[in-house]
């Protein structure tokens, strides 16, 4: 548990040491199905002019949210500048492809979801992939997202969770004990990031248990799904 705690502490130098890897090792160990995960979270998510991306990282959810035209200007927050920096290569390199719009905006802003650096009421809507569960203190985190969005606001949340099946729940805990941890520390060459994120996702709540949390941070439930047998939960609920 303290050591958790002291991981989540420093959680933008782990994952500045994985940047390079993080893509990669993202879509190869999922197949690809963190993909439409990201795709089918975008889909759930209202429209806005301006989207705050908690944790934006590699810039992912955002890339899906400008190409689904869900957002024309994106602001995304995060404690990882080499996370960022690999983000803001792809979106420019996207742009001048032209599978982006090169009117859409993107900023990346360093700095922590439990104490964001916004005044109150200054988003349309609010997104998180796979953010919260590296928060220090998640009711912080959740708290903030609530302040920072405006009233009639959709917070967006995609995370992992855990299946219920008992023989996918044997396969799952195989991968996020052994494969992931093995694969991680092989490809990325750090000893402990790849720990790091099992012991993240096997301590995180989830479900209606992540509801509530929202709840106490002041949103109404609207909907939540689970993916693929329950591996990873989509979470949407709105500031009234
Ligand atoms: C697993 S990555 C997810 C990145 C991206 N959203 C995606 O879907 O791939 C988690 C990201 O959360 C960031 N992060 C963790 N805790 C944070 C906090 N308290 N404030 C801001 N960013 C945080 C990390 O630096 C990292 O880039």
């Amino acid at each position: 548990m303290r050591r958790i705690m002291e991981e989540k502490q420093n959680i933008g130098g782990l994952f500045d040491r994985i940047a390079k890897t993080y893509d990669g090792l993202n879509h190869g160990l999922s197949l690809n199905i963190d993909r439409l995960w990201r795709r089918k979270t975008v889909a759930k998510m209202q429209s806005s002019e301006h989207v705050l991306d908690v944790a934006i990282g590699t810039a992912d959810l955002t890339i899906e949210m400008l190409r689904q035209g869900k957002a024309v200007r994106v602001t995304g927050l995060d404690l990882s500048k080499e996370m960022m920096a690999i983000g803001e290569r792809k979106v420019e390199q996207l742009k001048r492809k032209g599978t982006l719009d090169k009117n859409s905006e993107v900023s990346f802003l360093y700095g922590n979801a439990q104490q964001m650096p916004f005044a109150d009421e200054t988003f349309g809507a609010v997104t998180c992939a796979f953010g919260c569960r590296n928060f220090s203190d998640l009711d912080a985190g959740l708290k903030e997202m609530f302040r920072v969005l405006r009233p009639g606001g959709q917070v967006t949340i995609l995370e992992f969770s855990y299946p219920k099946n008992p023989v996918i729940r044997a396969l799952y805990d195989f991968y996020f004990t052994h494969l992931l941890p093995f694969i991680g520390r092989l490809v990325s060459r750090d000893k402990t990031a790849y720990t790091y994120l099992n012991r993240s996702v096997k301590g995180f709540v989830w479900g209606e248990a992540f509801v509530q949390h929202l709840k106490d941070a002041g949103f109404i439930q609207e909907h939540f799904e689970p993916l693929t047998f329950g591996i990873a939960t989509i979470y949407t609920a709105r500031k009234v």
